[in-house]
C-alpha cells in the first residue's frame, strides 16, 4: 500500500478567492489534467471536465472519512487533485490530508488566499497582521484581546459574522470607533469592500462567510 501511495500523488490545489483570474497557472493545468478531481460542490461545477467520463469526481461535504477512502482508492492507481479554496496552507482540508497520508505523497500548489486580496483590496500590508478563524471555530479568548494599533484579519461563517464578532471584540475591550473593513465576495463582480467601525457595523447588512479586517 505504502508504495503504491508514494508512486502517484495527491495534488493539493489552491483556487484562491472564487474568480478564475485569480489562479495560478500551475493550479490549471493540474485541475485541466485530472484524471481525478476532488473539490467543494460549486469547485467542481466550475471546474471539472464537461466531457462524460473523462474525470472521477468526488464532491466534498460532511463526511471526510468518505473523500479520504475515495482518494485513497484512487490513489493507487493515479494522481489525485484535490481543489481547495484560497490557499490550502491556511484552514483547509490539507490538515486531514497530513493526517491520512504520507506527507510525501502529497503536493501542495499554492493559492492566493481571501486574507491577501482582502489586504491588497485594503492596500494595507499584512506582515503585522494577526490573522484568526471564525469559520466553524472560535479563536482562543486571548486571541482577541484588544490593545492599540493591533491589526486583525478574520475568516467568517455564517454565524460568526461581521455583527457578531464585532459584538465580541467590543465585549473583549476593542473600542467602538475601531476602524473595521468588510470585505466580501472577494473577486467576484459582486465583491463589496465596506470600511466602517466596529460600533456601526450592526446598522448594517450582516455579512458571513467574508474577511474582516479591524485596526485597533
Ligand atoms: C474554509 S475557509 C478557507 C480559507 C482559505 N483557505 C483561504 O486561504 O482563503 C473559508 C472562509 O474563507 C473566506 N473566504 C473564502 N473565499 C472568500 C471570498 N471570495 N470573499 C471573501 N471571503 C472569502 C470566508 O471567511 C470563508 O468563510
Amino acid at each position: 500500500m505504502a508504495d503504491k501511495i508514494i508512486s502517484h500523488k495527491i495534488i493539493v490545489a489552491g483556487i484562491g478567492p472564487g474568480n478564475p483570474a485569480y489562479m495560478v497557472p500551475e493550479a490549471v493545468q493540474a485541475i485541466e489534467k485530472a484524471q481525478v478531481l476532488v473539490g467543494g460542490k460549486r469547485a467542481l461545477a466550475q471546474f471539472s471536465a464537461s466531457e462524460a467520463g473523462k474525470q472521477k469526481t468526488m464532491a466534498i461535504g460532511g463526511d471526510i472519512p468518505a473523500v479520504m477512502n475515495f482518494i485513497g482508492e484512487n490513489l493507487a492507481r493515479q494522481d489525485v487533485v484535490v481543489m481547495v479554496s484560497g490557499d490550502p496552507g491556511y484552514y483547509s482540508l490539507l490538515d486531514a490530508l497530513r493526517r491520512g497520508f504520507p506527507q510525501e505523497a502529497i503536493q501542495v500548489i499554492p493559492g492566493i488566499s481571501s486574507f491577501q486580496l482582502a489586504f491588497a483590496r485594503l492596500a494595507l500590508p499584512w506582515h503585522e497582521a494577526e490573522l484568526l478563524s471564525f469559520h466553524g471555530r472560535v479563536p482562543a479568548e486571548g486571541k482577541l484581546t484588544y490593545s492599540k494599533g493591533r491589526l486583525l484579519g478574520m475568516l467568517t461563517d455564517s454565524k460568526y459574522n461581521s455583527h457578531t464578532i464585532s459584538e465580541l471584540l467590543m465585549e473583549r475591550g476593542w473600542p467602538s470607533e475601531a476602524e473595521l473593513a468588510i470585505c466580501s465576495r472577494l473577486s467576484y463582480e459582486d465583491e463589496a469592500i465596506v470600511k466602517t467601525t466596529l460600533g456601526q457595523a450592526g446598522n448594517l447588512p450582516v455579512q458571513g462567510n467574508c474577511v474582516l479586517v479591524v485596526i485597533g
